[in-house]
């Protein structure tokens, strides 16, 4: 996705405007300019010479700790430096507290790419101002709505993995996809962005599709109904389970790889939808977090 990022900079120059990329912090080191060979190099040090405005986390999750990640998030904001993330595990495990820390240092922390990408999941709040909101729901994991919508036409959830494999879509591990980990990571986000509800993963109840048999989708389907992995955020609960839908359901259409999102509001109630994974899509995810962030700050306009 990093690749995917550098070429949508290069593609968008005439609307993104002349960000430089300074530098790029890999496991082994840090090249700087970035076509350089990695040299290793501590963060702190780096933020201190480079002294970038914006750091950008395109790295892998790590579920245990969040880490690097939110130390690196927490020393830029103490240098002044704002934060764009891919990343869901820091937003997942420590939520309050960053944007707390964020708020604290006068920087800003966006992260639209960790739930459906470049569909503004996230991004969308700022154009519902004075809503209330009384719940979210999802299909937030393309991968397994890809599984059960094969399933649904009578392919079994082997087969159907294996398709999803060669096509690119499922991990090679895809163990946090099917088990609904990834769906609670997503919605934890969510249910922080749109019900303040300071949960953290450790809070979501949470089951996925890995032990669904092909049985009970064509039993669901006999019914008229369609079995989905939803992840649900309200005040009382927090959960991701299969949920045979109706067709009245809003997220009953959502088929394949897409994600949906239903917000439901006091007014009225939004659903979006579209491609929530792959590299590009992903990246135009952090693109408009910084053409927002670049609009919202009088330094850059
Ligand atoms: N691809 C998508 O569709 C998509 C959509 C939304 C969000 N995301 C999120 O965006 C992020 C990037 O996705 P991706 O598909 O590009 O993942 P990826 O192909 O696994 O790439 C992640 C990169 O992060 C590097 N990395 C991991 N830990 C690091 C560390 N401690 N320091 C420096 N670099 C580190 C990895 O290096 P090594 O190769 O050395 O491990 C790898 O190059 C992930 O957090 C992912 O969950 C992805």
């Amino acid at each position: 996705m990093g690749k995917e990022l550098l070429r949508l900079f290069q593609d968008r120059k005439d609307q993104v405007g002349d960000f430089q990329v300074v530098g790029a912090m890999r496991r082994n080191g840090l090249s700087s300019p970035i076509e350089s060979p990695p040299k290793p190099r501590d963060l702190k040090e780096v933020l201190d010479s480079l002294l970038p405005d914006v750091l950008i986390d395109v790295s892998s999750p790590n579920y245990e700790s969040g880490e690097p990640s939110t130390s690196a998030y927490l020393e830029a904001f103490k240098r002044g430096i704002h934060v764009i993330t891919a990343n869901k595990a820091p937003l997942a495990l420590h939520f309050v507290d960053l944007m707390g820390e964020s708020l604290k240092r006068n920087v800003k922390l966006m992260f639209q790419a960790t739930v459906m990408s470049g569909v503004p999941s996230i991004n969308l709040k700022r154009v519902l101002p004075a809503s209330h909101f009384i719940s979210v729901e999802g299909i937030l994991n393309g991968t397994s709505n890809y599984i059960l919508t094969k399933m649904y036409q009578g392919i079994s959830l082997r087969d159907a993995l294996r398709d999803a494999q060669e096509l690119g879509y499922a991990e090679p591990d895809p163990k946090l996809d099917l088990n609904g980990f990834d769906a609670a990571a997503k919605i934890t986000i969510l249910s922080n962005v749109y019900l303040n509800s300071g949960a953290t993963i450790k809070d979501v109840t949470f089951d996925g599709i890995q032990d669904l048999s092909l049985d009970y989708l064509l039993k669901c389907r006999e019914k008229g109904l369609k079995p989905k992995l939803v992840a649900t955020a309200s005040r009382s609960e927090l959960k991701v389970s299969v949920v045979p839908l109706d067709s009245s359901h809003p997220l009953y259409g959502i088929d394949g790889v897409n994600n949906g999102l239903l917000l439901r509001t006091d007014l009225e109630d939004i659903l979006i939808s579209g491609p929530g994974a792959g590299p590009r899509r992903a990246a135009y995810g952090v693109l408009s977090d910084l053409v927002l962030l670049k609009d919202s700050l009088p330094k850059f306009s």
